[in-house]
C-alpha cells in the first residue's frame, strides 16, 4: 500500500499562524519502541509551556491499557504521543475524558462522521467498533506540578481485516470513509482540539464538559460489566459524576462510582463485546 508519508512541516504549519500559549516541540520517527516511553525517557522541560509531541511510522513495542499490546503496522495509522505539564490536583481526575472528547471533536472535524461514540473512558468507537485508544501515563516532577503524557493510536489506513490480533471489533478510517487520509492532517487537528480542551479544561474543570459528555457517552443506559482491580461490577451504567467516575447502578439499586477499569456490555441475544 502506497502512502504519504509524516512530514514536520505539514503538521506544523498551521500554528505558525495562531499564536499559542504552548510551543509544539515534534519529534518525528521512523521507528521505534513506543511513543509513549520515547516522551517518560526525554529530558523534561524547564520551560514547561512546552509540549513535546512525538510520531512514529511504526511502533515495534506499542503499548494499549492493561499491559496489551498495540498493534502498529508501518506507515497506515496514528501512533502519537504529546507530553504536557499540568498542576497537580484532584481536579486533574476528569482529564482522560477530556482527552477523549478532543479526540473525539478532532475526529467528528475532519472526518463528518456520525454514530461517533466515547466508551467511557477513553474509546472511540464507531457503531460498537473500536477507532482510537488513548494510553494517558503520569509522571511527577520536581515541581508542583504532573508530566502528562497522552498516547493516542488512531486506526486510520489499515483495512480492520489486517488489524491483528483482533480479539474485539475494531474499524479504521479508511473502512468508515472509503478513502484514504493524509494521517499528517489529522495530527494537525488532533493537537489543535487537544490544546483547546485542555486548555479549558484548566481554566473551567470537567463540569464544563458534562453536557458534551453525554451527547457521546457509549455505555449510557446499557447493561455493563466492570472490573476495577480484582472487582467485578455489573449493572446499568448512568453516566459520569463531577470526578469523571462512571456511576454504575447495580441490580439492587445501589450507585457504584469507579475510577478506572474496564467496561464491556452484558452479552445480550444481539449484542457485540467491547
Ligand atoms: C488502548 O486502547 O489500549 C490504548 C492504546 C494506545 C496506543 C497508543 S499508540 C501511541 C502511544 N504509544 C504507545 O505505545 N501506546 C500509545
Amino acid at each position: 500500500m502506497t502512502f504519504i508519508p509524516l512530514n514536520e512541516s505539514t503538521i506544523l504549519m498551521p500554528f505558525a499562524k495562531t499564536p499559542l500559549h504552548h510551543h509544539f516541540q515534534l519529534h518525528l520517527l521512523s521507528s521505534i519502541d513506543s511513543t509513549n516511553l520515547f516522551l517518560k525517557n526525554y529530558a523534561h522541560r524547564t520551560d514547561q509551556s512546552i509540549v513535546d509531541i512525538c510520531c512514529a511510522e511504526t511502533q515495534t513495542q506499542g503499548r494499549g491499557r492493561f499491559g496489551r499490546s498495540w498493534y502498529s503496522p508501518v506507515g497506515e495509522n496514528i501512533y502519537c504521543s504529546s507530553r504536557w505539564y499540568l498542576p497537580i490536583s484532584d481536579a486533574l481526575a476528569g482529564l482522560s475524558l477530556v482527552i477523549s472528547l478532543a479526540i473525539h471533536a478532532a475526529l467528528t472535524a475532519l472526518c463528518h462522521l456520525p454514530h461517533l461514540a466515547i466508551k467511557w473512558p477513553n474509546d472511540v468507537l464507531w457503531q460498537d467498533k473500536k477507532l482510537c485508544g488513548t494510553l494517558i501515563e503520569l509522571i511527577p516532577t520536581h515541581q508542583q506540578c504532573m508530566a502528562v503524557i497522552i498516547g493516542i493510536g488512531i486506526n486510520v489506513n489499515s483495512r480492520s481485516a489486517h488489524l491483528s490480533p483482533i480479539e474485539k471489533p475494531w474499524c479504521t478510517l479508511s473502512d468508515i470513509t472509503e478513502r484514504m487520509w493524509d494521517r499528517n492532517f489529522i495530527i494537525t487537528q488532533l493537537m489543535q482540539q487537544l490544546y483547546q480542551y485542555i486548555h479549558r479544561f484548566k481554566q473551567k474543570g470537567l463540569l464544563d464538559f458534562m453536557t458534551e459528555w453525554q451527547q457521546v457517552d457509549y455505555l449510557y443506559s446499557k447493561k455493563i460489566i466492570a472490573m476495577q482491580g480484582e472487582h467485578r461490577f455489573s449493572g446499568i451504567a448512568a453516566g459520569i459524576n463531577e470526578w469523571g467516575q462512571l456511576h454504575l447502578l447495580d441490580e439492587t439499586g445501589v450507585s457504584h462510582y469507579l475510577s478506572a477499569g474496564e467496561t464491556s456490555l452484558q452479552q445480550s441475544r444481539r449484542s457485540s463485546n467491547q
